[in-house]
């Protein structure tokens, strides 16, 4: 089925929409109960625990019966959601508000392997600056692509923001167990004067290399800062030697080669690659800096496995059964967010990797046609690690009015460079334990006997996925970032949306630059044409910073 032929039909106007919401309201009605369905079922726990790759994903403690399952497959199967997926792996134009296709896939696709997009293999434009990736780090660590000055780069600052950092910075700090000695990464994307200040810290410009990644090459953060930056290097090095410490991640290598870099000195990404999803891709080129290229490859055989496991039967796998679990939640149960809790310091991040993925994504309100999408999209992402989380957010989770379902994501072994401290081992089982814990206590809540004081009682109920995987890896990293993108992307097939545009961000972008012109300009704000309010807060603004 074509994207446009699934956008015609109306999800929620199915005889399995009507299904789903009919079961749903059997379910709530009958006080499903995930205790109940625990004694009843002592087999549950295997019978709902799946493995991809190297994960092992429990989703036994989700408000849902083996029917329910069946009706979400069955409702999945009438969106098209598999040939949705098929349409994407196969280069189809899914994107049709930007006319694209999608392919971040094709960025860890097996070596040799042909990826055909609108009748050109893309896989040799891949590889080949995969290979001036691997070839680029070689030169930095080697000490062979040195500053202008001659001395060798110690500090690669990846200037970018959006997908442009996030995944790189999720990935920088997951993986610090792998990053080897001699190269520092640092990540700058607010354009808050704070950011690069914090980023620039301390830096030698003789000894430091920025990585300017941006898609379209004109986002303003991203030019601001990389101009600020660029003036630092300057007012040490002059102008034309700090040139030498640029290089630039983009789509549009005119853009960047105006800015001022040096044409060998652009990698490229393309736009069948969105920014959320491009860690496979040079805007990885900082990973790669800091963690080297056989662990990078790793990351993207990582990510391989999980596209893998859904190529190989998009219905049945894994992340169909999870985005269809947040479908059944978001739609049916009027849900409104999910909290991602990484048992894990170093998958801090993940979270925040994860906003801009799934909100970014589905975070729409018509469907590919344009018509009112009908019902609820993307949940609000939230969450931070565990046990920090414990301590802050959770007493919410247990007895507050408002039901988060949970992602747990766990690691059976410590992080390899801790590992060997002292107490580690058992540090880390309390970890684990911790993890077990949450997740039985939202689904099984206090047992009845034990607790008569209702503002002791936790009611359970409540629905948790915990993912384990042996350990916090490049390739495991790769398993669990794919893992999500593909949730992702089942999502917004099911809702008919699409998942692949950002139109959203513009007006803001818009507004921001005519304000900020007016800011400078020291117009008076009645002569603007801004809406009162904004003339008001700068008028405010103005009274204040001359205070
Ligand atoms: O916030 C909008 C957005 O376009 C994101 O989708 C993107 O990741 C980010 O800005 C950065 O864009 P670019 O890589 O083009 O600078």
């Amino acid at each position: 089925m074509l994207p446009s032929d699934a956008a015609a039909s109306d999800i929620t106007a199915t005889s399995e929409w009507a299904a789903l919401a009919r079961h749903a309201r059997e379910l709530q009605a009958g006080g499903v109960d995930l205790a109940a369905l625990s004694e009843a079922d002592p087999d549950r726990p295997g019978r709902c625990t799946s493995t991809a790759g190297q994960l092992v994903i429990d989703w036994s403690r989700h408000l849902v019966t083996d029917a329910t399952v069946e009706l979400l497959l069955a409702l999945a199967e009438r969106a098209g959601v598999a040939a949705r997926i098929e349409a994407m792996l196969g280069g189809e134009p899914v994107n049709v508000t930007d006319g694209r296709a999608v392919l971040h896939t094709a960025l860890r696709a097996p070596a040799g392997e042909a990826v055909v997009t609108g009748g050109v293999d893309v896989a040799p434009a891949i590889a080949a600056e995969h290979e001036r990736m691997r070839a680029f780090v070689r030169a930095l660590r080697s000490g062979e692509r040195r500053g202008a000055t001659g001395l060798p780069i110690r500090t690669v600052v990846n200037i970018g923001i959006g997908g442009s950092q996030l995944g790189p910075a999720m990935a920088h700090e997951a993986l610090a167990a792998f990053r080897s000695d001699g190269i520092e990464c640092r990540f700058v994307s607010n354009i808050d004067p704070a950011a690069l200040a914090a980023g620039l810290d301390g830096l030698d410009p003789a000894q430091t290399l920025f990585i300017v990644v941006s898609k379209g090459f004109a986002t303003a953060e991203t030019l601001a800062n990389a101009r600020a930056a660029r003036a630092w290097a300057a007012s040490v090095l002059g102008s034309e030697a700090a040139s030498r410490h640029f290089v630039a991640v983009t789509a549009d290598r005119d853009a960047a080669v105006e800015f001022g870099i040096e044409p060998d000195d652009v990698f490229s990404t393309w736009d069948w690659v969105g920014g959320r999803f491009s860690m496979g891709s040079a805007a990885g080129l900082a990973v790669m800096a800091a963690i080297g290229e056989e662990n990078f490859a790793a990351m993207l055989a990582g990510m391989r496995t999980i596209d893998e496991h859904v190529a190989a039967g998009p219905a049945a796998s894994v992340p169909m059964l999870l985005g269809l679990l947040s479908v059944w939640y978001r739609n049916f149960w009027g849900f409104q967010t999910r909290a991602v809790v990484p048992y894990s310091e170093r998958l801090r991040l993940f979270g925040v990797w994860l906003q801009q993925v799934i909100m970014e994504s589905n975070g729409k309100r018509v469907r590919l046609d344009g018509s009112p999408v009908g019902c609820e999209t993307a949940e609000i992402v939230w969450g931070g690690p565990g046990t920090d989380s414990q301590h802050s957010f959770h007493q919410l989770l247990h007895q507050g009015t408002t039901v988060v379902p949970a992602d747990f994501i766990v690691l059976a072994r410590p992080d390899a460079d801790v590992a060997g401290l002292a107490g580690a081992a058992e540090r880390h089982e309390a970890l684990v334990a911790n993890c077990f814990a949450q997740a039985a206590a939202l689904a099984f809540g206090t047992p009845p006997a034990e607790e008569d004081d209702p503002h002791r009682e936790l009611p359970g109920n409540r629905p948790s996925t915990v993912i384990l995987a042996p350990e916090l890896t490049p390739s495991v990293l790769g398993q669990l970032v794919a893992l999500y993108e593909h949730q992702t992307v089942v999502q917004g097939a099911v809702w008919g949306i699409n998942s692949f545009d950002q139109f959203g961000v513009e007006l803001g972008k818009t507004l921001a630059d005519g304000i900020a012109a007016d800011l400078q300009a020291g117009t008076v704000p009645a002569d603007t044409d801004h809406d009162p309010a904004t003339k008001s807060l700068i008028a405010h603004y103005r009274r204040v910073r001359e205070d």
